[in-house]
């Protein structure tokens, strides 16, 4: 292939280089454009816009791929932890066990927030949003840990602060909004059960730890962790760009993820699903009221910018949550109507034409309520799954050598030149 393309505008032919990633992805470098020919390239919603050049995860959504580092979805999902994977995302290789005890013993030394911090939760109503809490505390761990604020000092430390402080922050949110007492993290126990201890113990009794509740958890995370540049990554990119503190730049990055057209849509889901319970709808009723598109209503937990296939996600997770349903002998109705909506969906010309699968969040929702997590929580789990991710992508382009403040540019279509009018003569 020609490593140039020729672009023509107003007779003029210009040549702009051809950059091809390591599985075949193919761009062509625009980045000369203005200053060479005057003009930009206009793409609302960035669907044809490479930002960056990464080495961190690969998708390819027409095949439904997605691998971490080039290890593929599925076997980190079935054979890695979470802390593992993070390391993984983060550090460009798998750990070594000595690397991997490392890692995990930075998680454990910085796992406890600042005893003041405390306090900030009793300042919130009991009504506060587990979403809102966790973006105002991640930032506040700015206030707290000075020593963290300049990006490009005690990195391993902070990331590593960042992570295990998230996983504290999230239970303590969970338990003040219960009115029940904080439990604190307990060193000999490991990244996921210590959350879930944090979650549910009481210092009244023992709590036992639930083994496949904790691998069900890992692999949950583990499917979370990234998924290149999706909108809270890019704007972990883009606020990190500008070179304020890593709890700053997250802090922004888990206000991205709150929406429902992104990390929200797992809470939304089972909305939808007991939505269609209460009412009695058929699925059929329901899906031809999405294809109506009456009051803008969307198929919660279907479509994706990039996967015009089955996210594979979607696949582990469906049968994860079929096996723990099981194995703890819950019936729950609503993967029933969940299966029977997908099916209704996936054999509708709608659905069909516009390539709309089943993505992470469709049965997500269904398996954190089997483990016991409530739905104003799942969106709160989906960031402490994302938190290597967003990690990972700030520390690639911070070791960038054209690292870049992210600065858009713009068509303007507004009013041309005219005066000001004082406010009597206004019309
Ligand atoms: N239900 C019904 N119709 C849909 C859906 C859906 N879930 N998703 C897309 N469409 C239709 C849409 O109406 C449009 O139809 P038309 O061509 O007639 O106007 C067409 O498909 C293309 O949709 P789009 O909004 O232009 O596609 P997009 O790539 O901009 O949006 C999306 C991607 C994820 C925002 C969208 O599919 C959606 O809103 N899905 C529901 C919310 C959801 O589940 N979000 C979680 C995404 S996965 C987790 C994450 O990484 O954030």
């Amino acid at each position: 292939m020609s490593s140039t393309a020729k672009l023509i505008i107003e007779g003029k032919e210009y040549e702009l280089p051809i950059v091809i990633g390591s599985e075949g992805e193919k761009a062509i470098d625009i980045s000369q454009l203005r200053s060479s020919t005057g003009f930009i390239t206009l793409d609302s919603g960035y669907m044809n816009t490479g930002a960056t050049r990464s080495a961190i995860t690969y998708l390819d959504g027409e095949n439904g791929i997605l691998r971490y580092r080039g290890i593929p979805i599925e076997q980190l999902a079935q054979h890695s932890t979470f802390v593992e994977t993070s390391y993984l995302l983060i550090y460009g290789e798998l750990p070594t066990r000595q690397q991997l005890d490392h890692f995990s013993q930075l998680l454990t030394t910085h796992s406890l927030i600042h005893e003041d911090m405390k306090h900030f939760f009793d300042g919130y109503p009991q009504s506060a949003h587990p979403m809102a809490i966790l973006q105002s505390m991640v930032n506040t761990l700015s206030a707290y840990y000075p020593e963290s604020i300049n990006p490009f000092e005690n990195v391993e430390v902070t990331a590593a602060r960042l992570i295990s402080k998230l996983r504290t922050l999230a239970a303590f949110s969970y338990k003040k909004s219960i009115g029940r007492p904080l439990m604190y993290p307990l060193n000999n126990l490991s990244y996921c059960a210590n959350f879930l201890r944090m979650m549910y113990a009481m210092p009244t009794e023992e709590y036992q730890i639930d083994e496949d509740v904790v691998r069900a958890l890992n692999m949950l995370l583990i499917l979370h962790a990234d998924h290149e540049q999706n909108c809270s990554t890019s704007t972990v990119r883009l606020v990190g760009s500008s070179l304020p503190n890593l709890f700053a730049t997250i802090s922004a990055g888990v206000a991205a993820l709150s929406g429902p057209l992104h990390g929200g849509a797992n809470e939304a889901v089972i909305d939808m699903l007991q939505h269609i319970q209460e009412t009695g709808i058929s699925c059929q009723d329901f899906v031809q009221e999405v294809k109506d598109k009456k009051a803008n209503a969307r198929l919660m937990g279907f479509g994706h910018r990039v996967y015009k296939n089955y996210d594979p996600r979607a696949t582990i997770l469906r049968e994860m949550t079929a096996t723990i349903l099981s194995k703890k002998g819950i019936y729950d109705p609503l993967l029933d109507i969940a299966k029977e909506l997908e099916s209704v969906a996936l054999e509708d010309d709608f659905f069909i034409e516009r390539n709309l699968y089943p993505n992470v969040d469709f049965y997500s929702g269904i398996l954190y309520k089997a483990m016991g997590i409530p739905t104003n929580m799942f969106t709160v789990m989906f960031a402490i799954g994302r938190l290597p991710g967003w990690v990972a992508h700030w520390k690639e382009m911070m070791e960038s050598n054209d690292r870049k403040i992210g600065r858009p540019r713009q068509i303007y279509t507004g009013p041309n030149l005219r005066d000001y009018v004082p406010i009597g003569k206004r019309k």
